[in-house]
């Protein structure tokens, strides 16, 4: 498929979402050109932290979307659409797969893979949207600062080819985004399903403290309800309230 011509590679960048945005300042490029490096000196995490990543072992890439299509307010489906299709890639390596709120992808409690999404909306639209990916594919040791990480050798004893692991991912995301105008509830469904701990008690903290509670929904911004063990529905956007 024309794709894979647009899959840019490099021996190393600072950071493939800093990368893209480069680009699409410099030139015009096509939707669903990839950035993908085998080194980031600087990749960046949610929250502001780094993101750090043995060189040459994992999928460390970006890819470039111009979703005119959808109203920036709704921008959360598109990190439905991404969390989804990254879920499907690695549940062909892996079992016990699931997206741990709002974007962390999980094999049982430790986290495979993280998503950065980050966006200019400019004239009401979003352009670009840059979808930065992490994906831990053959590392076997990693920093003692990162709190739970697995990778999919880990998890299955096996080496995996990074540029396939990544090629599979595009398929699966071109497919379900250009569904993504016109099913919302498939998408939305889809992502609810796959939540981490959905439906079961488990220990949060939002800014009062700690608490006893399982998730309920997620509202079309993103938004989580968890239903603490009194009954009462709390609701939290991202960064106010972490998992414990
Ligand atoms: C997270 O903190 O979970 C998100 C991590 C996202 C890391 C990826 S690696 C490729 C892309 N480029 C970056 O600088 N960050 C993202």
């Amino acid at each position: 498929m024309e794709i894979y011509n647009n899959i840019l590679k490099f021996e190393e960048l600072s950071s493939t979402n800093a990368y893209a945005f480069e680009l699409v300042k410099r030139e015009s490029v096509e939707e669903f050109t990839t950035i993908f490096t085998q080194n980031q000196i600087d990749g960046k995490g949610q929250r502001g932290n780094v993101w750090l990543s043995e060189p040459g072992k994992n999928a460390l890439f970006s890819v470039i979307l111009f979703p005119i299509q959808i109203s920036p307010i709704q921008q959360f489906i598109i990190s439905q659409c991404v969390s989804i299709s990254l879920l499907h890639v690695i549940e062909k390596y892996c079992s016990n797969v699931s997206i741990k709120w709002p974007n962390d992808i999980y094999v049982n409690d430790k986290k495979i893979a993280g998503i950065l999404i980050e966006n200019i909306i400019q004239g009401g639209v979003i352009k670009p949207c840059v979808i930065g990916i992490g994906l831990n594919c053959n590392q076997l040791l990693f920093d003692k600062s990162i709190p739970n990480p697995t990778s999919i050798k880990i998890e299955t004893g096996k080496e995996v080819e990074v540029e396939i692991v990544i090629k599979s991912f595009l398929l699966e995301l071109i497919e379900l985004y250009k569904k993504m105008p016109y099913n919302f509830d498939f998408i939305r469904n889809a992502y609810k399903e796959k939540l981490y701990k959905n439906g079961l008690y488990s220990l949060y903290e939002d800014e009062k403290g700690e608490f006893l509670g399982r998730i309920s929904d997620v509202d079309d911004d993103g938004k989580i309800h968890i239903v603490d063990k009194e009954g009462k529905l709390r609701k939290y956007f991202f960064k106010e309230v972490v998992y414990k």
